[in-house]
């Protein structure tokens, strides 16, 4: 390992380094709206446009009056912040003003419980346990139901012998009847009992002792027995058969959960979030810890419809018709939750198109898998709807909000689950010390407000403004096709994807390129010759991404269209040493 940097950084310390060697080593002293300051040598502020938006915590601006101005009023009469196990009519303030949004957006009355949490990956987390529990609940209930029905069995038989067809057999590992005992006498059919004398069921005779099989004559249907002929059963113990279907379906029923995601999918870093992040940088390392995500290529449906055939699973029940024993079959849950972002962010600023999301949502009803629409980074408002998946047309079975709810000041995440699903058992296997503290949730109340304000002026900000910002990175598109690949987006969440430099003749570019680092290099580019602070997006390095604030100004736009035409500029030329400034 390389020697930890000296000086006085613990804090990450190597993380500084690469701030430091990006020309993004800056340290932000006062913020207010789309505007960070740092202090020049001599200690004066320079102001620097930030359309990195606190990643997407700032819908509303650094430091907005009217939150900044609750939040005082909240520490100035001394309002409890840590009083857990006791009332929180905020909370349900807060979950009810959510819920009306949620019925406005999709028309739907179905309401949605509140699960709060501290960060979006919390968040995340808090709908794939409750997924989860959902999922052994289901498992459980079905376990019951399939032993109902062997009961039933058990009771028609009188607790003998049922006739089994050797299909049945065959796919419950029963043993099948003796070699050369055909039509005759077989001892111990029933794989596992010893001592079970058995007779061969004479399906088709009339003369059938078939040992209290009824019905084994009738002629022609075989009622869903597969393959079965009229003289293909035996005689099996229903304590045996009973046992089978046990043994059968108990390996089944513990199988783990399958989990699905999109390729390109940000779901956050914590130990099972990042199982649902697709990259694998990020995800590898960590696999041993957590469940299993199964990963749909984006916009590809058929290949969901490939991975839902290849890890469905079903339970065998049993029953009997005709006096012959008959395998049922029941779905076993075992997609826990198919989490999805309607625009993906880190992975490029992607929007998901309505019919794809029409096919997961239609696939995942078919499978009974919930769909998690994470709307952390796209929700609040960014794309002109409070939820991006309101203009797709998409209904989540549970949502989960993070970044801005907090206002930009507090940190607040929270988890919505549709009421149908919702398990009461969760509110006491869940929680945390932090999440739904009166601090953060009274600031989320009073975020909500200032986005509903005015009919949701909000909203239609965040939609003329994204357009408005939009035009002019189309703009710079237009005049710099050689150095900008695409402009795409919803609302102010706007990425701008520039062309793969690792061709570049010049070497510092390559560099960077191969590195993953190209991107970042552009923003130290940015930060340096234009005072604009813009990140590229953590799995797609060649996309730059924009997410400022609805309040953000014709002044600003063109403040940023200047700063990426510079930027172009030194792309076109293969400046290298002033793009990386050396
Ligand atoms: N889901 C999405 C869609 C996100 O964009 C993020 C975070 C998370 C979950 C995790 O939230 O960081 O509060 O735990 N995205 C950050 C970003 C990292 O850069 O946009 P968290």
């Amino acid at each position: 390992a390389p020697p930890a940097p000296r000086g006085a950084d613990l804090a990450e310390p190597y993380l500084s380094g690469h701030l430091a060697s990006l020309g993004l080593a800056v340290e932000y002293v006062r913020a207010e709206g789309n505007t960070l300051y740092h202090l020049d040598d001599d200690g004066a502020e320079v102001a620097v446009l930030d359309l990195v938006g606190g990643f997407g915590a700032t819908i509303l601006g650094h430091n907005h009056p009217e939150i900044v101005s609750r939040a005082k009023d909240l520490l100035d009469r001394n309002a409890p912040v840590f009083a857990q196990f006791s009332l929180h009519p905020y909370a349900h303030d807060v979950a009810r003003t959510l819920n009306a949004i949620v019925r406005r957006e999709s028309g739907d009355p179905e309401p949605y419980l509140a699960i709060f949490a501290n960060s979006g990956a919390e968040a995340i987390e808090a709908a794939v346990k409750h997924a989860e529990l959902d999922r052994v609940l289901k498992v459980a209930e079905l376990t019951e139901a399939i032993e109902a029905e062997t009961e039933a069995v058990r009771a028609a038989s009188g607790r003998g012998t049922v006739a089994v067809p050797d299909d049945v057999r065959e796919r419950l590992g029963l043993r099948p009847p003796a070699a050369g005992a055909a039509g005759g006498t077989t001892d111990g059919v029933a794989g596992g009992t010893e001592g079970g004398t058995t007779d061969r069921v004479s399906g088709g005779t009339e003369d059938g002792a078939t040992d209290g099989v009824a019905g084994g004559t009738r002629d022609g249907a075989t009622d869903g027995v597969a393959g079965g002929t009229r003289d293909d059963a035996v005689a099996v113990p229903v304590d045996a058969l009973a046992e089978a279907v046990l043994t059968a379906n108990s390996a089944l029923a513990q199988s783990p959960p399958v989990l699905l995601a999109l390729e390109g999918s940000f779901h956050g870093k914590l130990v099972g979030s990042v199982q649902l992040t697709h990259n694998a940088a990020f995800r590898e390392p960590f696999g041993a810890l957590a469940a299993r995500c199964r990963f749909v290529p984006f916009g590809r449906p058929e290949a969901l419809d490939e991975i839902v055939a290849a890890e469905r699973r079903t339970l065998f029940g049993l029953a009997v018709e005709d006096g012959r024993v008959r395998l049922t079959e029941h779905e076993l849950p075992v997609f826990c939750a198919f989490v999805l972002e309607p625009v993906q962010g880190e992975g490029g600023i992607r929007p998901l198109d309505e019919e794809f999301a029409r096919r997961i949502r239609e696939t995942c009803d078919a499978i009974g898998c919930p769909v998690v629409v994470d709307e952390i980074q796209s929700g609040m408002g960014r794309t002109g709807t409070f939820l991006a998946s309101s203009a797709l047309g998409l209904r989540g079975d549970y949502y989960a909000l993070g970044k801005s709810l907090g206002g930009g000041i507090a940190k607040a995440a929270v988890t919505l689950v549709r009421e149908s699903r919702y398990r009461a058992r969760f509110e006491m296997a869940h929680s945390s010390t932090f999440a739904k503290d009166g601090f953060s949730t009274l600031i989320a109340a009073r975020t909500l407000e200032l986005l509903e304000a005015d009919g949701g002026g909000a909203y239609r900000r965040a939609e003329e403004r994204g357009r408005q910002l939009t035009a002019t990175l189309d703009a710079v598109h237009r005049d710099f096709p050689d150095v900008v690949k695409e402009v795409r987006g919803r609302g102010l969440m706007v990425g701008l994807e520039l062309h793969d430099p690792s061709g570049s003749p010049d070497p510092g570019i390559r560099e960077h390129a191969l590195s993953g680092t190209f991107g970042y290099a552009a923003s130290g580019y940015l930060l340096r010759a234009h005072a604009v602070r813009i990140f590229p997006t953590a799995s797609a390095p060649t996309t730059l991404r924009f997410a400022p604030s609805v309040y953000l100004t014709d002044a600003e736009i063109d403040h940023a269209g200047a700063a990426l035409r510079g930027l172009c500029a030194v792309l076109r030329a293969h400046d290298g040493a002033r793009l990386l400034g050396s």
